[in-house]
């Protein structure tokens, strides 16, 4: 696996989205700190300087785009597992959030080139925060150090998640549809009514599983429906 680091750079899926064409498939960029961090919905992801784990891989395979949205999900899936070896508890906020007790740790941000319904590049951009201790009370955010009282090697840990992805997106290139028992098996949102946006209308419902798309099901009055895409949250 190729890596490229940063000290400092605007952002590793940007860099990635600039250079892919010079860049070969699995490349790993790795930032110690972004300056214009991307989170999803046009959001911004700030970091702590050199506290948390910034990085993006960059796929180049020959990708059907209604799979992005699973592969952004298999990262995830890939994440937890390297986790949940340190310190079991962690949960898939689908559909690719990871949390823990209620807070949010990981985020992580596809984007993609299409060219006549094929993907040119798919960068999977990750933020786990790591060593950072103190956060913004309005961002509901925890850490590896909050929950471990231990400091990690950010580089260990990234190259560890990056090569679990590499094996775990051959196997789902052979078949493989493991990764949905895990979001299944570790559902942060399972049973738990919630509200969202579809096609700009407000809904709300209870989460009662995964289907074998990646899709979540949610119970509306008596109806499931199943979605793709979308942000979940807590109905108070
Ligand atoms: C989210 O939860 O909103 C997704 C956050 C994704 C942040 C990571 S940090 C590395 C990569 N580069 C970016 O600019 N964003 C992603």
């Amino acid at each position: 696996m190729k890596i490229v680091k940063f000290k400092e750079i605007n952002s590793t899926n940007e860099y990635a989205k600039k250079a892919y064409q010079s860049l070969e498939n699995n490349t790993l960029i790795i930032a110690s700190h972004q300056t214009a961090g991307r989170g999803r919905l046009g959001r911004t992801w700030i970091d702590s300087d050199s506290n948390n784990a910034l990085f993006s891989i960059l796929v180049k395979e020959k990708i059907n785009p209604v799979n992005i949205s699973n592969i952004t999900m298999l990262m995830a899936t890939s994440i937890l597992k390297v986790l949940n070896n340190i310190v079991p508890g962690f949960l898939i906020k689908w559909p690719n959030d990871i949390y823990y007790q209620d807070k949010k740790i990981v985020g992580i941000l596809a984007e993609s080139k299409i060219n006549n319904n094929n993907v040119e590049y798919l960068i999977v951009g990750v933020g786990i925060n790591v060593n950072q201790e103190i956060f913004d009370e309005t961002i509901n955010a925890t850490s590896l150090k909050i929950i471990t009282n231990k400091k990690f090697i950010i580089d260990e840990l990234i190259i560890k998640i990056a090569t679990t992805f590499t094996k775990d997106l051959t196997n789902y290139f052979r078949g493989s549809i493991t990764y949905l028992e895990i979001v299944r098996n570790n559902f942060y949102l399972k049973n738990k009514n919630v509200t969202f946006t579809y096609n700009n209308e407000e809904k709300s419902g209870k989460v009662v599983g995964i289907d074998n798309n990646g899709g979540i099901l949610i119970k509306e009055n008596t109806i499931v429906n199943s979605y793709q895409t979308g942000e979940m949250f807590l109905k108070k």
